[in-house]
């Protein structure tokens, strides 16, 4: 499997995050997942740029940004500046995304869109060839710690066939309740970055738990 490992800062001890994040960087880790969220686009508040900024200032792997607020176009430039490698804005926050995508990458960002549990693949159909990455949420939005919904094999499939017929070199994330029970089966399906929360940061050995994830059985 040739795939990516993108743990959760959300899920990390915001007391330790100077720790949390030696952690990653020592780990098997490819990524680091930042969750923005606005308690409006979803019903929870996490951080915002001083949180990135001092997670910027350590973290040693590329911040996958995840943009879970509305009008996410207000904040992409001070994201990019606060060190983003890639922003993922959600599909039902966007209603002009081609010019939101173009904006990330004009910023020399990756482009993703998150398309919701409810949220058809085929929607993506005509912006998926824009796309650095498209992201599948495989929870509603707005914590961690919360169960796989089994559909997202289906809708992997689907974005891989998007990907195969579109934009061979699209990245496909799955992001919610990924763990060592599902993430081969999700890389069978054409899945190719997985975040993880929980599955990470409340094992006794959060590296040993990338590692896992990274070379799974
Ligand atoms: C959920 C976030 C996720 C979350 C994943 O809204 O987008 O990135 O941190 O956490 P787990 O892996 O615990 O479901
Ligand atoms: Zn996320």
């Amino acid at each position: 499997m040739n795939h990516l490992i993108a743990p959760s800062i959300l899920a990390a001890d915001f007391a330790n995050l100077q720790r949390d994040i030696e952690m990653m960087n020592q780990s098997q880790a490819d990524w680091m997942h930042v969750d923005v969220m606005d308690g409006i686009f979803v019903p929870n508040i996490s951080f915002g740029f001083p949180v990135m900024k001092a997670v910027k200032q350590y973290a040693t792997k590329p911040l996958d940004v995840h943009l879970m607020i509305v009008d996410p176009d207000r904040y992409l430039k001070a994201f990019a500046e606060a060190g983003a490698y890639s922003i993922t804005v959600h599909y039902e926050a966007c209603p002009h995304l081609h010019r939101t995508v173009q904006a990330i990458k004009e910023m020399g960002c990756k482009a993703a869109v998150a398309i919701n549990p409810h949220t058809g693949v085929s929607l993506l159909k005509d912006i998926v060839a824009d796309l650095d990455m498209v992201l599948v949420m495989s929870v509603n939005p707005g914590f961690g710690g919360q169960k796989f919904i089994e559909h997202t094999y289906t809708k992997v499939t689907e974005a891989k066939a998007l990907a195969t017929r579109y934009n061979p070199r699209l990245l496909i994330e799955v992001d919610g309740g990924v763990d060592a029970t599902n993430i081969s089966k999700l890389a069978a399906a054409g899945a190719s970055v997985f975040v993880a929360g929980n599955s990470v940061f409340s094992a006794t050995d959060p590296s040993a738990a990338i590692e896992q994830l990274k070379n799974p059985k």
